[in-house]
């Protein structure tokens, strides 16, 4: 990768993308762009941002043919949380975008990453330490548009042999950017709501397991997928990756070893737990590791002084981990 374009540059995995792909690249070499006209000032004043609809194909192909990228990282999707309130918008979003991005990285040509879940897999998959290949029938509509996703990157990679590449992130945990709408956006608002308020309203159940990412350990996976030669592939799209599997319950507990007093209490959502049981609780990511080297660096304790420390400075606040 030489120069990259970030579609969906402005949510909570694109913001940080963008600012780690700008150290590592230069920020001229990496192209920033969304739908939102006013994302934060660092994404939009350290380097290119574009406001761009990926619904447009033109408008992607006017980027990459006046920036020439070698690679696109295309972020832009509708969450699991907000495809299901919508599902016939959800699935023209998530399936129209990605295939414009698939047929101008045909085009030109270039790298594609596309971001595969959890949802990916459903109720009739193995539910924990999920085998990268398994049974896949998803009950979401998010989780559908996700295969759908994988199978057309694998297609256009057969097909026409575009460079594409892609993983099945977790739940991601973030302070950077708040979430856009995802069954997990819980576990990043309790951080918050610990710091601010000192308790959280929970809407899944206390023992609720799930796999949960920080977020460095999810952009640093990204980016060392795209830059792996690509002898050394064998799946290239919708790698299982791993890091933690935790409850609400243990993040309070981890969280009260740096907040103590904070208090929590629990008010199920039924759609939003319905999701959440239809996931795994921990996946076999061995071929992200023997393929490309994939290793989490970060535990739940490890995550949670590591937000609590940046915050706090964000949100001002006197608690220091
Ligand atoms: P997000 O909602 O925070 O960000 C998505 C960004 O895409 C937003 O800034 C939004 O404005 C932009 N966008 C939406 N529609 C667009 C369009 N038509 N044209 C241009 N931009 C558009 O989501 P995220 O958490 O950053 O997720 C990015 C990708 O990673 C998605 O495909 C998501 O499914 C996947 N993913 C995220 C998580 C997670 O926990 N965050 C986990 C698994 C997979
Ligand atoms: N965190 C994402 C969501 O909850 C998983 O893809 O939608």
């Amino acid at each position: 990768m030489h120069k990259i374009l970030v579609l969906g540059a402005a949510g909570q995995i694109g913001s940080e993308l963008t600012l780690a792909l700008r150290q590592k690249y230069g920020n001229e070499n990496v192209i920033a762009a969304d739908i939102k006209t006013h994302p934060d000032k660092q994404i939009t004043e350290a380097g290119p941002f574009l406001h761009a609809d990926c619904m447009d194909k033109q408008a992607i192909l006017s980027i990459v043919n006046q920036y020439k990228p070698d690679a696109i990282f295309h972020l832009a999707a509708i969450l699991s949380a907000v495809a299901e309130e919508n599902p016939q918008k959800a699935w023209s979003v998530n399936m129209t975008c990605l295939q414009n991005v698939l047929e101008v990285a045909r085009s030109v040509p270039c790298q594609v990453f596309f971001p595969s879940s959890i949802a990916a897999f459903g109720p009739s998959t193995p539910i924990t330490f999920t085998p990268q290949d398994t049974v896949q029938r998803p009950t979401t509509i998010y989780g559908v548009t996700k295969v759908a996703g994988e199978l057309f990157c694998d297609y256009y990679f057969q097909k026409y042999g575009v460079d594409t590449r892609g993983l099945r992130f977790p739940g991601l945990i973030s302070y950077h950017t708040l979430p856009g709408g995802g069954t997990t956006d819980f576990a990043v608002e309790m951080y918050y709501k610990a710091l601010k308020h000192k308790k959280y309203t929970c809407c899944l159940r206390a023992n609720t397991q799930l796999p949960i990412m920080y977020m460095p350990d999810a952009i640093r996976a990204a980016i060392e997928l795209m830059e792996v030669n690509p002898s050394k592939l064998k799946h290239r799209n919708a790698f299982n990756i791993h890091a933690m599997t935790i409850s609400p319950d243990d993040i309070v507990h981890s969280i009260r070893k740096f907040v103590p007093g904070f208090t929590i209490n629990y008010q199920v959502d039924e759609l939003l737990q319905q999701i959440a049981n239809s996931w795994p609780r921990s996946l076999d990511d061995s071929a992200a590791h023997k393929e490309w080297g994939w290793k989490p660096h970060f535990n739940l304790d490890k995550m949670s002084e590591d937000m609590i420390k940046n915050l706090s400075l964000k949100l001002n606040m006197s608690v220091q981990a």
